[in-house]
């Protein structure tokens, strides 16, 4: 990379500013292109693009998809839907979020249906569907993760 991650945000945002509806575009492209949306990136979009950094700040904390920080290696994402929350989606969230907290290579995410209700309490392990999940199932088919 050259330059500053500025000039850099500012370049790959550029290409978008013309288009209709350009932030979603263009926060997935300085996501894939700088690995995460960086909190000061926000001024610099919000410039581009002609919005103010509420907009831009509420848009990138609004969707899952898009990190402020580097990823880690590994991603837990437990469903905090309804059908799950009825079955222990809840508890799997709290126990995960706790058993993953000194592990650095490790990011635990809420989602709000994976669309497997009937099936819950569910989960993405590293993008792969999990149902019926229990504490210690995550933790079988997670050992190695730290
Ligand atoms: S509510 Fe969890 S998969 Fe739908």
């Amino acid at each position: 990379m050259t330059g500053t991650r500025d000039e850099r945000v500012r370049e790959i945002v550029t290409r978008y500013a013309a288009h209709r509806g350009p932030l979603l575009p263009a926060l997935h492209a300085v996501q894939e292109d700088l690995g995460w949306i960086d909190r000061d990136d926000a001024a610099v979009i919000a410039d581009v693009l002609n919005l103010s950094k509420a907009d831009v700040h509420g848009v990138v904390t609004f969707y899952a998809d898009f990190r402020d920080a580097a990823a880690t290696r590994h991603t837990v994402s437990v469903c905090r839907g309804e059908a799950c929350q009825a079955v222990g989606g809840q508890e799997l969230y709290e126990r995960s979020v706790s058993r993953f907290a000194t592990i650095d290579d490790v990011t635990v995410t809420e989602v709000f249906c994976l669309g497997n209700c009937a099936l819950g309490p569910s989960a993405q392990l590293d993008g792969r569907l999990h149902g019926r999940l229990s504490d210690d199932r995550v933790s079988a088919l997670t050992q190695g993760w730290s």
